[in-house]
C-alpha cells in the first residue's frame, strides 16, 4: 500500500527512523519488497534523476506498482531523490510521487529559499510533501561532486529560519555524512550536538539523513578479493542509526551499500562460475542476498516490526 510520506514520518518521529532504498531496476525492487516484509518494516522507495533516465521513469513507475499488488502487505511511500526544480514539477504533476526532494544546497541560502518555496507551492497544492536541503555533504551525488574540505554542516539557526521561510515538509540536514563509497578515512561519528541544537529550535519537524552507507570493510574485501578495486573507507557507523532517529532524524537514505552487495554478488558468481552467461543466475542471488540485507538494515534503523502498528494507526 502505497502512503503518504508525512504518514510514515508521523508514526516514527522520535521513535525509529524509515529507510529510504533507492531503486534502478527490478532485481532492487523485488529484493527490497521481500525485505521489507520479512522484517514487517515501512520504507521509501528513492528514484532518484539517473535511476528515472537508466531505463525510463515509466518503467519503474510500473514496477512500482506491481510490487505493490504482488506484496499487498507492504507500507511504503514512492519519493523522489535529489531533485532539481524541472524534475521536482514533474514527478509532483505525474500524480505517482509521495513526496519529492528539491536539492538546491548547492545554491546562496536566498537562492535555495526562492527555489524550494516553487516547489513547496507546487507540491502542497497537489498535496505532496517537501524535502529540501541545506547544508553541504561531501561526496559525489550524481552530476555534482563536493570536494574534500567544502562540505559544510548545516547551521541549526539557518535550518529554523530555512524551514520557516519555505514551508518544506523535512529538512536533509549535513551532520558529518558524505556520498559514495568512499566517506572517511578513519572512523568517524556523527555530530550528534549539531542534531541536537537543530531538534531543539525545530522539536517534531522530520530531519533526514543522507550519505548514510556503512561501506562494510567485509563487502569490500570480498568484492577486492573477486578482482574488484574498491579503496578501503569507512561509512557511517551503523549503531548510530537509533539514536540519531531519537534526535528527530526519520529518514535515513541508503544506497551505496545496496550497490555493493551487487557488486559483491555479481563478482563471486562469475569468478567461480566463468562459463555461465545466464544474468538470471547472479540475478537471483542478488534479490535474495539484497532483501537479507535489507532487512538487517531495517533492524537497525528501528523500522523492523513496525507494520502492526503503523498498519492500526493508519485504520487499515
Ligand atoms: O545520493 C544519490 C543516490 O545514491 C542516488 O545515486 O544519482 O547515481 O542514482 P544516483
Ligand atoms: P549513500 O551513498 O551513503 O548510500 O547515500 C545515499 C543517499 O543519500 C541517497 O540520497
Ligand atoms: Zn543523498
Amino acid at each position: 500500500m502505497i502512503v503518504t510520506t508525512a504518514q510514515l514520518f508521523q508514526h516514527a518521529y522520535g521513535k525509529y527512523a524509515v529507510g529510504a532504498y533507492n531503486i534502478n531496476n527490478a532485481e532492487q525492487a523485488m529484493g527490497l519488497f521481500r525485505g521489507c516484509i520479512q522484517s514487517q518494516a515501512p520504507f521509501i522507495i528513492q528514484l532518484s534523476k539517473g535511476a528515472r533516465k537508466y531505463t525510463d521513469k515509466k518503467i519503474l513507475e510500473a514496477i512500482i506498482r506491481a510490487a505493490e499488488q504482488i506484496f499487498p502487505e507492504a507500507i511504503f511511500a514512492v519519493h523522489l531523490d535529489h531533485g532539481d526544480e524541472a524534475t521536482c514539477y514533474d514527478c509532483i504533476n505525474s500524480g505517482f510521487y509521495s513526496s519529492v526532494m528539491i536539492d538546491a544546497s548547492h545554491e546562496p541560502f536566498d537562492q535555495n529559499v526562492a527555489i524550494t518555496k516553487r516547489v513547496v507551492e507546487a507540491a502542497h497544492k497537489r498535496g505532496i510533501s517537501v524535502e529540501a536541503e541545506l547544508g553541504q555533504l561531501g561526496g559525489v551525488e550524481e552530476d555534482i561532486k563536493v570536494e574534500d574540505g567544502h562540505a559544510t554542516l548545516t547551521n541549526p539557526e539557518e535550518a529554523r529560519k530555512f524551514i520557516q521561510l519555505t514551508g518544506c515538509d523535512s529538512l536533509a540536514c549535513a551532520i558529518g555524512t558524505s556520498h559514495g563509497a568512499f566517506k572517511f578515512k578513519g572512523k568517524q561519528s556523527l555530530h550528534f550536538d549539531v542534531l541536537k541544537k537543530i531538534m531543539a529550535l525545530v522539536p517534531g519537524f522530520p530531519l533526514v539523513m543522507h550519505g548514510s552507507s556503512s561501506v562494510p570493510k567485509e563487502e569490500v574485501d570480498r568484492i577486492n578479493a573477486a578482482g574488484g578495486k574498491i579503496a578501503g573507507s569507512m561509512g557511517v557507523d551503523v549503531n548510530e542509526y537509533l539514536p540519531a532517529a531519537k534526535l528527530g532524524v526519520t529518514k535515513i537514505n541508503i544506497d551505496t551499500d545496496g550497490r555493493l552487495v551487487w557488486t559483491r554478488v555479481h563478482r563471486e558468481f562469475f569468478r567461480d562460475k566463468p562459463a555461465e552467461f545466464d544474468f538470471r543466475s547472479p540475478g537471483k542471488i542478488f534479490m535474495e542476498e539484497y532483501s537479507k540485507f535489507i532487512a538487517s538494515r531495517n533492524q537497525l534503523l528501528g523500522s523492523a516490526g513496525q507494520i502492526p502498528d503503523l498498519r492500526k494507526s493508519l485504520g487499515k
